[in-house]
């Protein structure tokens, strides 16, 4: 009988150092794939990098976890299930998600992330028939901060999509405050253990839906992009919640590294929108001004330019700035414009990208649309360094850029994107914006730069704008 035990817990000792050898492995793979992700050439790869650990780490928790009892972790079949179903639906969106709908498929897969993290410390707040004050405090604040991820991110993601307009709340702050001292106070009943009725709990839940719904919806105009990764970092932080209550280190690490990033990237949007996180988070920006909206007011009167004129402008100039934004996404134009970049170039026309860290939808969105046409990574110009060289541009070519461009936010105290900086295109000898009419962009404000005299309107479908370009330059 005594051998018999000594040769189980031999077997356990060997499946927990395999475990934990996984876990290790899974970790550095996550560290190695986000370092990846940080360049457009080794990107893909890290995402794999980062995926294989993943899988490993799932499979040797499903099959070499001890459990609680040591007989492993049960409930087979419901977890081959779950894997399942999550496979073919991830699998399935992934490929059938056009390029534009991916910032809001991102945005939603963040809100599952959030709403997984909210279940986990439901079930575990249940599994628990006398949790200490830890086991306790990790528990609810997982759970909120799962639950503002989950809430708030369903919300953006109807904001991405235009099924959810922006809405300024009356007493938005006033209502943020209660609900704040509300969920602190029902925490602190719940984690000190001053009443365990299982319906504050749920009431706690409840409450951090209900900010993070009132949380987003209120965030309007071009702030989108720091509260998008600030929930990406709230998941983050959930889920390293969901590795301590399981003392799982790979989740751990998991968390902590979407955590962190998602903090970085946060502190970057909110660079980029010259934004303090405070003035995001109180939303005294935004839906809140009115600015001078399109349509409104009088209209001065802009230039057209045709295909052929911005052919020859082009053509015998000797240095070109392409400006990108969410059209040329929209347009699918990406490949046409790396065409006349190397047309141009062929002509000794020297041509770069100036991007705009919140130009598009998603961050790095230009950076991923223009390296999948295999644009060297050297042409593209981050936003200080085109501004620094607009000045000895001879021309700029704005492609369904539209906000990223808009002098109203240098100009206007009274627009809701004053103090975003912008690219100044204005500094080039010629600006040549194309789009299809002059209806705003993300931000829903006019955008005073088509109708100043330096500017000339090239109005057309990107890539057919594009593909034209390209024919007019090849007879030349
Ligand atoms: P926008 O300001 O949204 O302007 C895009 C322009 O593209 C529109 O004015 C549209 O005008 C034009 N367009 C659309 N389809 C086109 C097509 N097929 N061909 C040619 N033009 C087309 O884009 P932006 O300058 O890139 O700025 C991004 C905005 O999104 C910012 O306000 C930013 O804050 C916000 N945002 C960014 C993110 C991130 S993380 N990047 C996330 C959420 C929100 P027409 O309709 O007249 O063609």
């Amino acid at each position: 009988m005594e051998l018999l035990l000594e040769s189980n817990s031999a077997v356990i000792d060997w499946a927990k150092i395999i475990l934990n050898c996984c876990y290790l492995f899974g970790s550095v793979t996550f560290i190695l794939g986000l370092k990846m992700l940080s360049h457009p050439d080794t990107a893909r790869k890290g995402n794999l990098v980062a995926a294989t650990g993943m899988a490993i780490a799932i499979f040797a928790t499903i099959f070499l976890y001890p459990g609680h009892d040591g007989n492993g972790l049960g409930n087979y079949p419901w977890i081959f299930a779950g894997l399942l179903i999550g496979t073919v639906v991830g699998t399935l969106a992934a490929q059938k998600v056009q390029m534009t709908a991916m910032p809001e498929m991102v945005s939603l897969f963040n809100g599952m992330g959030g709403a997984c993290a909210m279940l986990i410390s439901v079930i575990e707040y249940h599994h628990n028939a006398s949790p200490s004050v830890g086991m306790l405090a990790v528990i609810v604040l997982g759970m909120i901060i799962g639950t503002v991820s989950f809430a708030g991110s369903i919300v953006a993601w109807g904001k991405l999509n235009g099924k959810i307009k922006d809405k300024s709340i009356p007493g938005a702050q006033y209502i943020n405050f209660i609900l704040w001292t509300a969920l602190i106070t029902l925490s602190v009943m719940v984690i000190g253990g001053y009443i365990s009725d299982k319906m504050l709990f749920y009431a706690i839940l409840l409450i951090a839906a209900l900010y993070g719904v009132l949380f987003v919806m209120p965030i309007g105009g071009a702030d989108m992009p720091v509260v998008i990764s600030l929930l990406n970092s709230f998941t983050g932080v959930a889920a390293a919640f969901g590795g301590f209550l399981y003392d799982n280190p790979v989740m751990l690490t998991g968390g902590i590294l979407v955590g962190s990033a998602g903090t970085i990237l946060t502190m970057l949007m909110c660079k980029a929108m010259n934004r303090s996180l405070k003035n995001v988070l109180v939303g005294s920006f935004g839906a809140a001004k009115t600015g001078r909206a399109a349509g409104s007011g009088e209209q001065s009167s802009y230039k057209e330019i045709s295909l052929n004129d911005t052919a020859t402008i082009m053509a015998y100039a000797s240095k070109v700035c392409i400006i990108p934004g969410y059209g040329l996404a929209v347009a699918q134009a990406q490949h046409a414009c790396h065409e006349l970049e190397k047309i141009l170039g062929d002509k000794g026309v020297e041509v770069t990208y100036g991007i705009h860290p919140v130009a598009g939808r998603m961050p790095g969105h230009m950076n991923v649309l223009l390296a999948e046409a295999d644009v060297p990574y050297e042409k593209l110009l981050e936003m200080e360094d085109a501004n620094d060289q607009m000045a000895s541009t001879n021309v700029v070519l704005i492609l369904g850029a539209n906000d990223v461009v808009n002098p109203a936010a240098k100009d206007d105290p009274s627009s809701p994107i004053f103090g975003m900086p912008i690219l100044e295109v204005e500094k080039a000898d010629h600006v040549i914006v194309n789009k299809r009419s002059m209806k705003p962009g993300y931000a829903g404000i006019e955008n005073e730069l088509f109708f100043r005299p330096k500017t000339s309107m090239l109005f057309g479908d990107a890539k057919k704008v594009l593909q034209d370009l390209v024919s007019e330059l090849k007879q030349m």
